[in-house]
């Protein structure tokens, strides 16, 4: 994940710091985060994805605009993400508002990407139902000599690109061997942060 531009509050850099204490320590996967959204009629549903960037007050990852979890996103624009980082055992629980990144911001990172990664995005329809893998990984191969062949250069296709969570809830959690486990909160009101814990 790369960190930039970042509020100088409390709660953003201590973020960074035990993200990076968490990739010093060896955690493989530091970027996966769990984010769970809320359908119309009010079932929740989580999964991973990976965090690329901390831009200013928002976390930003990459998907595809017509899978499960975009129509969740349309429906209800409160999100919630995990991390956990087990090498350092610190779990941190994050809670914000998620739109749609910037056109021109999705169109960079799909240009600096390398061809290969892209084609997964420009070829798989997510979420959508389909007879078999192998049917997906045909559709895959024929995209793939496209782009490797450069047969395929059309730019990002329009049903990918970047979502963007404004954050405006941390709680930063700390295993303790006891099971008193440490427990650090900072809430956005208004336009000021408070800080308090919980009990664990
Ligand atoms: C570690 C990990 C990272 C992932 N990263 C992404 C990602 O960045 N973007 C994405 O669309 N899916 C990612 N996935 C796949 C998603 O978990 C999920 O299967 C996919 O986005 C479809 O979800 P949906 O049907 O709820 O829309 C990742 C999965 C794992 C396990």
């Amino acid at each position: 994940m790369l960190f930039s531009n970042l509020p100088k509050d409390n709660p953003f850099q201590i973020f960074q710091d035990y993200y990076v204490r968490a990739e010093d320590h060896g955690d493989k996967f530091a970027e996966a985060g769990c984010i769970s959204s809320v359908d119309k009629d009010n079932q929740p549903h989580s999964r991973f994805v990976n965090f690329k960037y901390f831009f200013e007050d928002n976390l930003i990852f990459f998907s595809n605009y017509k899978s499960h979890k975009a129509d969740n996103f349309l429906a209800n624009d409160k999100v919630c993400i995990n991390f956990w980082w087990p090498n350092i055992e610190v779990q941190v629980r994050i809670e914000g508002i998620i739109s749609k990144c910037e056109e021109k911001f999705s169109d960079k990172h799909f240009q600096d990407r390398k061809p290969s990664k892209n084609v997964a995005a420009i070829v798989s329809q997510q979420s959508q139902k389909i007879e078999s893998y192998d049917l997906l990984k045909q559709k895959y191969e024929a995209m793939k000599e496209k782009v490797e062949n450069g047969e395929y250069t059309d730019s990002r296709p329009k049903n990918w690109g970047g979502y963007q969570i404004k954050v405006h809830f941390f709680e930063f959690w700390e295993a303790n061997d006891d099971r008193l486990n440490y427990r650090e909160c900072y809430e956005k009101n208004d336009e000021s942060w408070s800080k308090f814990f919980l009990q664990s």
